[in-house]
């Protein structure tokens, strides 16, 4: 079956302090959203890219990926999740969706490929790229404080960080996240929409140098891990 990745790359970015949003800094001669792009594009699984875009956006149509025959753009929305909806909006029942966030320009080849595999397995219902926690983790005193304080230590076994892309057939998804969203849950990736919906997620462990841009100081650990693939 045809995989499509869905970008949402309407955010704005701002806890980057910068003058634009984040996925139009550039590492090299190319922005992040490129460098994105093209990692997807590169995967002979993936036939097309949607990416969502900010209804205001005015740096995308400057890119000499935005004539890419294998892209469409669509309006994105006041979440990442509305985001993600308009462009599951577009696809066909076949289809699976890789949903990945355009701040993610590290992720590699082969934990896009495992993830791809996945698809030809018989009964496959959905799958994110995934991390296991190493440091020790803290729940703190709710309220917010000048100073947080500690409320207990959570348990650190079986607990991972999630990663993108997500990988899950277009319409459950789409189906899952209006639900979700109807019903007022918190929806910051794909998996929490599909666990509401009650459908099992798969976690596949991969490399957590996928980080998700945020902060400055992720910009230079990009630029050193995307230098790093390339030797
Ligand atoms: O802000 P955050 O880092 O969580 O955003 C994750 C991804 O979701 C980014 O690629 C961002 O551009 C995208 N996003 C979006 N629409 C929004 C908010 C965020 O497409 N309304």
């Amino acid at each position: 079956s045809k995989v499509v990745a869905v970008v949402p790359a309407a955010g704005v970015g701002s806890r980057m302090q910068a003058d634009r949003p984040k996925q139009y800094l550039t590492i090299g001669d190319q922005t992040i959203l490129e460098h994105t792009l093209l990692k997807l594009a590169a995967h002979p699984d993936i036939t097309r890219v949607i990416v969502a875009l900010s209804p205001g956006d005015d740096y995308f149509s400057t890119l000499a990926v935005s004539n890419a025959p294998w892209l469409t753009t669509v309006n994105g929305g006041d979440s990442r999740a509305d985001s993600v909806r308009n462009a599951l909006s577009t696809l066909a029942d076949d289809e699976w969706a890789l949903v990945h966030d355009a701040a993610r320009p590290c992720v590699n080849h082969d934990d896009l490929d495992q993830l791809i595999a996945m698809t030809r397995r018989p009964g496959f219902g959905g799958a994110i790229l995934a991390t296991p926690v190493r440091d020790t983790m803290k729940r703190a005193l709710s309220g917010a404080t000048a100073q947080p304080v500690v409320a207990h230590t959570e348990n650190r076994d079986n607990l991972w960080h999630a990663l993108t892309p997500q990988l899950f057939p277009a319409q459950a998804l789409l189906q899952a996240i209006d639900s979700a969203l109807a019903a007022g849950v918190t929806v910051t990736d794909e998996a929490s929409a599909m666990e509401f919906a009650g459908h099992q997620v798969m976690l596949l462990d991969s490399d957590p140098a996928n980080i998700k841009i945020t902060r400055p100081a992720d910009l230079p650990l990009a630029r050193f891990y995307l230098q790093q693939s390339l030797m």
